[in-house]
């Protein structure tokens, strides 16, 4: 109490130094406490240490590998890497795990038979977008909107119906922590087991590859969420996420869990399944106020030279990219994550060369892409009220 007494006097009056009278009280507590480590430094230099350099690939984590094609988007698979195993497609081998393990990410590596490859650690957009589903996956673009929605934090407790292929719980994951908690509750027990497999076989990977553990803060559940009331009495939870069929199910289940002013998004793909959901609401008169109803989009834009290699007119040039764009979309969602995989439809000698393409113009093809991902979900936030008179 005495240190409390003594700073507030320090900040707000008594015998103030005269450089007191001009700053905010966080300015003036500043310069009270002991200097931050790095605090000396000049202005202007970066403070703190710097990142460690990422460790080299081992065996068992997870690399993703891009073949950059002309004109098109890169082709990307991942694959756990294996002493001894090898990226395979159709017609032999291509690219030996040996020729990766001990190599730094970000490097570009020889295929057996010609063609480059760029080997890197994913992201985890990108193994949320490639690791094997069962049920369709919330798309990172709207999980991102999601978690703004939620406003999760580290430390928080978040309950998400239902798990599916795991793609949102393993951003639960990292968005609350590791003294956070995500409880996931799934009714059908191939997606539990499935999403399950996702999350262990991404932890175990990111072990390998990171210096930090990624923590085991989901508890995963085989239960149908509006039969888990009995399961919810105990439980206080932050924010919770609904991505099922039917969400008014289980929101008259879990409202009462959901702490006061906390938000529950819904991700539904239908309008209609939305107005369903604000009926239930409404008619079962259910705490939450709906505050908004969104869809997450992006628009792809193309960026190229125009002119291509001989000089080709940049209409020519635009013809064969749009063609090529379209061909592409099919390679892109048949490529998965196996511990065995095979890279389809490979086209490995457009970029990484030595020898590389002399362009003989700048003007650029840039216009938004033919293909766009279009509609994806509704995203429904309501936020838990306490009505008046109760
Ligand atoms: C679209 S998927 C969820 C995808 C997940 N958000 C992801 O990112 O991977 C919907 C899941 O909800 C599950 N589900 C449907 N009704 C449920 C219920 N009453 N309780 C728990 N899970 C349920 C389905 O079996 C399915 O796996």
């Amino acid at each position: 109490m005495a240190a409390w007494r003594g700073l507030r006097r320090a900040l707000s009056g008594g015998r103030r130094p005269v450089w007191a009278a001009s700053l905010s009280p966080e300015e003036r507590l500043r310069r009270l406490l002991p200097p931050e480590r790095g605090a000396e430094e000049p202005s202007g230099a970066p403070r703190g240490e710097s990142a460690p350099p990422p460790p080299p690939f081992r065996a068992g984590e997870l690399a993703l590998v891009e073949a950059p094609r002309r004109q098109r988007a890169p082709l990307r698979a991942l694959c756990r890497l294996a002493a001894g195993a090898a990226l395979g497609a159709p017609g032999g081998l291509l690219l030996p795990h040996d020729s990766v393990i001990g190599r730094l990410p970000g490097e570009v590596v020889r295929l057996r038979g010609g063609g480059r490859l760029l080997v890197r650690r994913p992201s985890l957009e990108e193994y949320a977008l490639l690791m094997p589903r069962g049920a369709a996956i919330a798309y990172p673009k709207d999980i991102s909107a999601m978690l703004l929605m939620l406003d999760v934090h580290p430390g928080d407790t978040v309950l998400e119906a239902g798990s599916g292929s795991g793609a949102l719980s393993l951003f639960l994951s990292r968005a609350v922590g590791p003294k956070g908690r995500v409880i996931s509750y799934e009714i059908r027990d191939d997606h539990h087991n499935l999403a399950k497999k996702n999350y262990r076989h991404w932890r175990a990977a990111w072990q390998i590859g990171h210096l930090e553990e990624w923590p085991d803060n989901v508890d995963f559940i085989l239960k149908d969420i509006s039969t888990a009331a009995e399961d919810m009495k105990s439980l206080t939870f932050d924010a919770i996420t609904l991505d099922m069929i039917s969400p008014q199910s289980a929101l008259s289940v879990v409202h009462p869990s959901l702490k006061q002013g906390g938000v529950c998004t819904v991700y539904l793909a239908n309008i209609t399944q939305v107005i369903d959901l604000l009926d239930r609401i409404r008619t079962c008169k259910l705490p939450f106020l709906c505050e908004s109803i969104v869809e997450v989009t992006h628009r792809k834009w193309l960026v190229l030279p125009a002119k291509i290699k001989n000089c080709k007119s940049s209409q020519t040039a635009e013809t064969q990219e749009n063609t090529e764009e379209e061909a592409h979309q099919k390679d892109y969602d048949e490529i998965h994550i196996q511990d065995q995989i095979v890279l389809k439809d490979i086209e490995c000698n457009e970029s990484f060369s030595d020898d590389a393409e002399t362009y003989c113009s700048v003007p650029y093809v840039a216009r938004p892409s033919n293909w766009q991902d279009a509609h994806s979900a509704f995203l429904t936030k309501l936020r838990k009220f306490r009505p008046l008179n109760s």
